[in-house]
């Protein structure tokens, strides 16, 4: 059976259940991708509508239910320039120091890991085209990748709600995207300069060897190890210190770190490693 679109009034009720539990204030511009995301469960499980699915969410014996849920909507969650003091030390150092080694020419590569709906490598790429002007004949690409179709899906595309206003200095704004009007009201298109890029791809961090043949200049992998344990945390890092360049950088997210992980990184800053 075929589940409809989800209606405002629907939306309303989960957005309100989810912003209780977990404080995150969905957007109206969500409506459709949770809608889609709750759409497939909700078959998964035989269940026939979204109220059936919030009752059950609502339910003592839908506590781990609600929790899947919830995880649905903190997963994804990013933003453009998210952990400023990473992409200031890109901008102003590492990327520095890679165009320094590639003064005669070759390959700058990146890769952004789990890179849910865009921003985090369309951050990269705005920089990369701020701050290379000299450099713009390199041959520089970003991968990004994640598990989620979905969300690939989304960042492919490259189209923001109006909210990103308020997460892209505007000089990015203006130079790097390009202003939409819709039926859904106004929206940011980021421009094909800076979309060409990067390449999206699906990758599961889980499944190993990784497919790349690298190597990689830096690698972003931000706010998705916390959701794995020991023994997978160790193999991903094995995966990305093999495909990095020797002396290449590794981000993590701001709350992570590689303590008791992997030797082999030495640590430059708050949640940047080098590759030793
Ligand atoms: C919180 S987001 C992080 C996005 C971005 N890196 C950032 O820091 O803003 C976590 C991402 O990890 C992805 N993810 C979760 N499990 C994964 C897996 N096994 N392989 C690849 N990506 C995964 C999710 O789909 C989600 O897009």
């Amino acid at each position: 059976m075929s589940i409809a679109e989800i209606t405002p009034q629907e939306f309303d009720l989960f957005r309100s259940l989810i912003e209780q539990k977990v404080g995150i204030g969905l957007t109206q511009e969500k409506r459709r991708f949770l809608g889609r995301k709750l759409a497939r469960r909700i078959k998964e499980l035989s269940l026939s509508s979204y109220a059936s699915y919030y009752r059950l969410v609502g339910s003592r014996e839908g506590e781990a239910e609600l929790a899947r849920l919830l995880g649905m909507v903190t997963i994804g969650q990013t933003q453009f320039f998210r952990g400023d003091h990473q992409f200031t030390l890109f901008a102003d150092k590492l990327l520095p120091q890679i165009l320094e080694r590639k003064k005669d020419g070759g390959r700058v590569r990146f890769w952004s890991a789990a890179c849910s709906m865009g921003q985090e490598p369309y951050s990269i790429a705005i920089l990369l085209l701020e701050k290379t002007r000299q450099a713009r004949d390199l041959d520089m690409k970003i991968l990004a990748t994640d598990v989620d179709r979905e969300s690939l899906r989304f960042a492919h595309a490259g189209r923001y709600p109006g909210s990103v206003k308020a997460e892209v200095p505007s000089p990015y704004l203006s130079r790097h995207f390009k202003l939409e009007k819709g039926p859904g009201g106004e929206g940011y298109r980021v421009r094909e300069e800076v979309r060409r890029l990067i390449s999206f791809r699906t990758l599961n961090l889980l499944t190993f060897p990784y497919p790349m043949a690298g190597p990689f200049d830096a690698v972003w992998l931000r706010n998705t190890m916390i959701y794995f344990g020991a023994p997978a945390k160790k193999a991903i890092l094995a995966e990305v210190q093999r495909l990095l360049v020797p002396g290449g950088f590794l981000c993590l997210g701001g709350s992570e770190s590689l303590l008791g992980l992997d030797a082999r990184f030495s640590l430059l800053s708050h949640a940047v490693y080098v590759k030793s």
